[in-house]
């Protein structure tokens, strides 16, 4: 085997740069809830308050596909639908520890595998 080869593989395998695509996510989240996504539930939940003060929409509007402000400190956010936004649902750092954190304002606990799934269905259905 060429050398260079084997170091290219090693570097991919340190830095776990493999392409993720909004599918892989999907994908993942489903079968860490042992279940179908509804992408009719991720719209449900996305656009409904969940006992605290906002729900996804607040930051994210009721149509990801356009650009939201962040309910408190007004800042721009772009949007979170991948067929508006090609960066979103890439970056499995980025998905992960932004779902923690903003679950946990919307819900103050963090989203479960399902409704992982169900918003990222959801967000993927979007055009
Ligand atoms: C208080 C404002 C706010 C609320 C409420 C909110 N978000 Fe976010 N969200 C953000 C900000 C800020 C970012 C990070 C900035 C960015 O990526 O544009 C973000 C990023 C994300 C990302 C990262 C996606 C990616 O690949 O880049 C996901 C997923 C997400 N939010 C889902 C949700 C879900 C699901 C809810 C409801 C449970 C929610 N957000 C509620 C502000 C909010």
């Amino acid at each position: 085997m060429h050398k260079s080869f084997i170091i290219a593989a090693l570097l991919i395998a340190a830095t776990g740069a493999y392409a993720e695509t909004p599918r892989d996510f999907l994908t993942r989240f489903e079968k860490e809830a042992g279940a179908a996504a509804s992408a009719e539930r991720g719209a449900r939940f996305f656009t409904a308050k969940q006992g605290g003060e906002w729900s996804c929409a607040s930051c994210h509007t009721d149509k990801p596909t356009q650009a939201g402000r962040h309910a408190k400190t007004d800042k721009p956010i772009t949007a979170l639908a991948p067929a508006a936004n090609a960066e979103r649902f890439t970056d499995a750092a980025k998905v992960d520890k932004w779902f923690r954190r903003n679950c946990n304002d919307t819900l103050n606990r963090v989203c479960t595998p399902q409704e992982k799934a169900d918003v990222t269905a959801w967000l993927l259905s979007l055009k």
